[in-house]
């Protein structure tokens, strides 16, 4: 990859040229033998690259492969501690329980601030540098109207879009009611205006339908984007609920009854699935080809967390996807670029065109197959956020 810098001062414009294959996520594309400029934040310019118009600075990528930056819309970040030991007992046959995460709330509730946005800040950056550039955080392992507060301010000065989800499990000793009253005021109160989203965790062992439903719509009154994680231990009122309420994403979908598929495929409610967790706990892979091919509109995301999915790497769920899930390449890369960006209810990442975040992945590949064709190699070689380089691992010797 070659990187030469122009005459002109000042860095106000990028041409990133030589692009063998530019997956735009528009009617248009992909293009071959394409360049963008990236301006400021924001793309100015796609097209052929024998007619691309100057800028301040130009890199030529050599044929390889690039795409929109990867749209993580389910983390679980703001957390301390690990839970290594739990991981090993489920490999070796216990099964994932909710309550784990009880273990994640007593560490994240002894560390301080600076250790909890050091922690976050490390993971983001690891996901940055293979491909991520709009990330989506939670808060959850707080569980308290202090440690809820900070986790979500916490989020809000490092993540592109923080959910609050005080519902994310009874803590400990409190009782179920008294807490999702808490949850669904004084706790929402103090939460909300560092928050954009709010979520509720809908299973067997989290909260019920009732206590689920009375969260979304005090979350939904006091202004909130609404989003659901459901569906992930077994079947259950999670999906219906997210789409009764017009929930962004309904996240997991892992045991979907064929009235669940209908459901999502006829609404607005993305179904966001989470393969590296499926795997990790040992359940069955979503049925991901199922709700394409009804309709529905499909993210994928790593749900990166310490207790039932541990990687930031979106390239290991794409792979996922396509090698064991039933989804093309492009429908993988899609999922992981414009469905989170559907998640998220925004039109301007995970998408190559003129105004969108310039938000871009070059993979040291000719084609975006090579993401499900060498699975595991790490193909990132450069990425832009808001028009920035991300310092990557595989970052060439380039000249400046
Ligand atoms: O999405 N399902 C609930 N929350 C996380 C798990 C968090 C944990 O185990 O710490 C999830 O899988």
């Amino acid at each position: 990859m070659k990187r030469i810098r122009t005459d002109r001062k000042g860095t106000v414009s990028t041409l990133i040229t030589g692009i063998g294959e530019l997956t735009t996520n528009t009617p248009d594309g992909p293009l071959h033998d394409a360049a963008v400029v990236l301006e400021g934040e924001h793309f100015a310019w796609i097209g052929p690259a024998n007619s691309a118009p100057p800028a301040d600075l130009r890199v030529d990528i050599g044929g390889r492969a690039a795409l929109p930056g990867w749209v993580d819309s389910h983390t679980h970040l703001v957390f301390a501690g690990d839970r290594t030991a739990e991981f090993e007992a489920r490999m070796a046959g216990q099964p994932y329980r909710a309550g784990g995460i009880a273990t994640t709330v007593a560490a994240t509730r002894s560390a301080s601030d600076e250790q909890l946005s050091a922690n976050l800040r490390r993971h983001v950056i690891e996901a940055y540098r293979q491909g991520t550039t709009c990330l989506e955080t939670k808060t959850g392992y707080g569980l308290s109207v202090a440690d809820e507060v900070r986790s979500a301010r916490i989020a809000a000065a490092i993540a592109d879009e923080v959910t609050y989800l005080g519902a994310h499990l009874v803590p400990p000793g409190a009782d179920a009611e008294t807490y999702v009253d808490l949850v669904c005021g004084d706790m929402l109160d103090a939460v909300a205006p560092h928050v954009r989203w709010a979520d509720v965790f809908c299973e067997t062992g989290a909260f019920d339908e009732e206590q689920s439903d009375r969260v979304l719509r005090a979350a939904a009154a006091r202004g909130l984007g609404l989003r659901v994680h459901g569906n992930q231990l077994g079947t259950g009122p999670g999906v219906q609920l997210a789409v009764r309420r017009d929930a962004a994403s309904v996240d997991h979908c892992t045991y979907l009854t064929d009235a669940d598929i209908e459901a999502l495929a006829s609404s607005n409610t993305v179904a966001t699935v989470l393969p590296a967790c499926d795997l990790s706990t040992r359940q069955p892979l979503a049925p991901a080809r199922a709700l394409l091919d009804a309709g529905a509109t499909v993210a994928l995301a790593t749900n990166a967390n310490p207790g039932s999915s541990y990687t930031t790497s979106m390239a290991y769920c794409v792979a996922t996807a396509v090698l064991q899930m039933g989804l093309s390449v492009a429908e993988a890369v899609y999922a992981g670029t414009a469905g989170g960006a559907k998640a998220l209810r925004r039109s301007d990442v995970g998408v190559i065109e003129v105004g969108a975040r310039a938000d871009l992945q070059v993979l040291d590949a000719p084609s975006a197959t090579h993401l499900a064709y060498r699975p595991g190699v790490p193909l990132t070689l450069a990425v832009w956020r808001l028009g920035q380089p991300i310092p990557t691992a595989q970052r060439p010797g380039a000249t400046e």
